[in-house]
């Protein structure tokens, strides 16, 4: 069943230089099934980015339409759509150790200390930082931050998750397991889920269908192996680079 429905999305910006006008999403149609794993993977000015936070509410479309679980959302701020988004550069506070910042939505939300704690100590396990509750970020290894990034949204229980190339500032080896890691919590919730990469190894191992961007426009979208073996042109080159599925 459809879950989240972006129809004919249109986003166009004042060029930053005063050079006109820029369609950054250009008239992008994507079906998204309840629990999937569906990846924007496209090379740097694509949209990427833009689509995600049309999705997220930070930006709203110029035209089209986006429907969450048979609501249109257009005009919704983001704290209304039940959504969490987790960004490249984590955002964590760093005034705040890792269990305050986790339990932050929660406080906001005036919930009981109680049911705080138990949320909190469920997502701790899950991502695997149970014991570090006490430690502020800056005594966190990066991939730590990330997780505690990746908590932090999973504790509001969100009907979709967002993520915005948030691998890109670990080192190789870590975003190798870190990859591992956001594709198990995600089946484990069955949590629907949107990423963000250029890094076309990254989507073919991550996702259930991959969504291939190119200057605004939607090219193709399907399943990693059926993206891998019949690319539409054009795709950058570096595909032929990536292990075969
Ligand atoms: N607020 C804005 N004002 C003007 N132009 C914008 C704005 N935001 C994005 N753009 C333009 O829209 C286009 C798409 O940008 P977007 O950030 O969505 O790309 P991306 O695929 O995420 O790229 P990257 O991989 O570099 O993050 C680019 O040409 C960008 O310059
Ligand atoms: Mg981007």
């Amino acid at each position: 069943m459809t879950f989240l429905l972006l129809e004919n999305l249109v986003k166009e910006f004042v060029g930053r230089g005063g050079e006109g006008i820029v369609r950054a999403v250009d008239q992008a149609n994507i079906v998204i099934e309840e629990g999937e794993f569906v990846t924007l993977l496209g090379p740097s000015g694509c949209g990427k980015t833009t689509t995600l936070r049309l999705i997220a509410g930070f930006e709203f479309p110029t035209e089209g339409r986006i429907v969450l679980d048979g609501e249109e959302i257009n005009q919704q701020p983001p704290n209304q759509r039940d959504m969490a988004m987790v960004f490249q550069s984590y955002a964590i506070f760093p005034h705040l150790n890792v269990f305050e910042n986790i339990a932050y939505g929660l406080k906001i939300q005036r919930l009981g200390k109680k049911v705080i704690q138990e949320k909190v100590r469920q997502v701790l396990e899950l991502t695997e930082l149970t014991g570090l509750e006490n430690r502020p970020p800056n005594a966190l290894s990066g991939g730590q931050q990330q997780r505690v990034a990746l908590a932090r949204a999973l504790v509001m229980e969100p009907k979709v998750l967002l993520m915005d190339e948030p691998l890109s500032n670990l080192d190789a080896k870590l975003r190798e397991i870190m990859r591992t890691e956001i594709r198990r919590i995600q089946q484990t919730l069955g949590i629907t889920s949107i990423y963000v990469t250029h890094d076309q190894i990254e989507a073919m191992t991550l996702s259930d269908r991959i969504v291939v961007m190119n200057e605004g426009r939607i090219e193709q979208i399907g399943p990693p192996p059926e993206i891998y073996r019949r690319p539409k042109p054009p795709l950058w080159p570096t595909l032929s680079a990536a292990p075969i599925l």
